[in-house]
């Protein structure tokens, strides 16, 4: 619903987007870089809120894969020869239950294309033990995501956490031991259950730790999991609008306390440390089972299903759907992933699409302006913390709307003919 009328009022169009199977990317052979993104699909224990492409860890499907990605990319450096990678991400799942085949991917990525300094790793707390982190650091991983989502035992209980806050505690100090240039601790809010002082409480317990960053995600209930049925299993009820708001609130105040600047509207980080992000890169190549891909002026997704992934590898991209985006769209999307940033750069977009931002989009910048929205600073746009609520609320509709459709679609089918959203 909300999708459909930001594509109406934003994009101008009234039909709706179409990912189709016929829309083979035509790659443009000039490209000069691009961020990778490297999909890991396994986890040890499946999370009921959890709405990501993912499968249970096995030993022999993980190897099969690994080597799959590698043949994916040597793909990549055929359409691609000439480019550089900015930023290596490798999200899941769960990439650090391969942790030593990881390091060997890092090193082969490298055998192919010349590489940014920055590689993220999203890290579950199980898996963080000195000899893992001591490898990934010295792969040159230097950005780890640590998959808190509380440090209260009880809550993590409720989530289907297979960990207590000692344990996430204990994960977190472990990294920041070890030296990367951010750790980043992702933790969830407005948990079933969950009260206003337990969110200060997980907040403030992140920042004192000394993470270079901290990222709080609202709960988003996905219909495609388990969720829903689980809350209502334990008697819990979903937290309001009022009572979210007021811990969104809570944690901007906190932040600010503890010296953080609110980097997106989901995350804070320490002055000095390089933002950990997967999701705002301008142009991005994704291998693996689900990852998506924007580049050559297509936005397209791999199959999601494990085991076609791995067999079509070996005969071409395995690319499922993808479509043309027409300027504006391409426009839009940069300019949504910069509205997420709260920092519009007008000078940016002109670098990137040639012409002035308010040429394009002075009405609705002036709008932004006009009620308060955001603020004109120099260069940029910036969002105001006004902004950034309603900003909060955009983003949480959306991505309920088009992972419902387009992930929920993905994974009910290895190939569909087409999706719409
Ligand atoms: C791929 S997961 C992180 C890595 C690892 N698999 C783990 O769970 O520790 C990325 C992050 O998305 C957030 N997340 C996952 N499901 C969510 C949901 N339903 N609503 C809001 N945030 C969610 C969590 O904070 C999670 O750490
Ligand atoms: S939240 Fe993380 S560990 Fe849990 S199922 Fe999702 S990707 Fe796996």
């Amino acid at each position: 619903m909300l999708s459909t009328l930001l594509r109406v009022l934003l994009a101008g169009q009234l039909k709706p987007f179409r990912l189709n199977a016929n829309e083979i990317p035509r790659f443009n052979p000039h490209l000069e870089n691009f961020g990778l993104y490297a999909h890991i699909p396994f986890c040890r224990r499946i999370c009921p809120f959890c709405p990501y492409n993912k499968m249970l860890y096995r030993e022999d499907k993980a190897e099969e894969y690994c080597k799959a990605l590698l043949v994916e990319l040597r793909r990549y450096k055929e359409k691609f020869s000439a480019a550089r990678i900015d930023s290596v991400y490798f999200g899941g799942g769960t990439p650090t239950s391969v942790t030593p085949r990881l390091v060997q991917l890092i090193d082969e990525i490298r055998g192919l294309f010349d590489t940014g300094k920055h590689i993220g790793v999203e890290a579950h707390p199980n898996d963080l033990n000195p000899e893992n982190l001591r490898l990934l650091r010295e792969a040159g991983v230097n950005m780890l995501s640590i998959g808190v989502q509380t440090f209260d035992s009880q809550l993590l209980k409720i989530i289907g956490r297979p960990y207590d806050g000692a344990k996430a505690k204990e994960a977190v100090q472990m990294a920041l031991n070890t030296g990367f240039d951010t750790v980043d601790v992702d933790l969830i809010f407005a948990l079933p259950g969950q009260k206003l002082d337990d969110v200060v409480n997980d907040v403030a317990m992140a920042f004192a730790l000394g993470a270079q960053q901290v990222s709080a995600y609202p709960l988003i209930i996905f219909l495609y999991t388990g969720m829903k049925a689980h809350v209502r299993r334990l008697g819990l009820k979903k937290t309001g609008m009022a009572a979210e708001k007021k811990m969104l609130n809570a944690i901007i105040d906190l932040a600010q306390r503890y010296g953080y600047k609110r980097t997106s509207i989901w995350t804070y980080t320490r002055e000095g440390a390089p933002r950990y992000s997967s999701v705002t890169r301008e142009r991005f190549v994704g291998i693996g089972a689900g990852a998506a891909s924007l580049n050559s002026g297509y936005f397209y997704l791999n199959t999601f299903d494990v085991e076609q992934y791995v067999d079509a590898v070996k005969k071409r991209l395995p690319v499922s759907v993808g479509m043309k985006l027409p300027d504006r769209v391409e426009m839009l999307y940069w300019l949504y992933w910069r509205m997420y940033d709260m920092d519009i750069p007008s000078s940016r977009f002109t670098e990137l699409f040639h012409e002035p931002i308010r040429r394009r989009f002075g009405l609705l910048l002036a709008t932004f302006l006009f009620f308060g929205l955001a603020t004109s600073e120099g260069d940029s746009i910036k969002l105001t913390k006004k902004g950034a609520y309603l900003f909060h609320l955009v983003e949480k509709g959306h991505s309920w709307d088009y992972l419902c459709r387009v992930w929920a679609g993905s994974m009910k089918e290895s190939w569909p003919s087409e999706i719409i959203f």
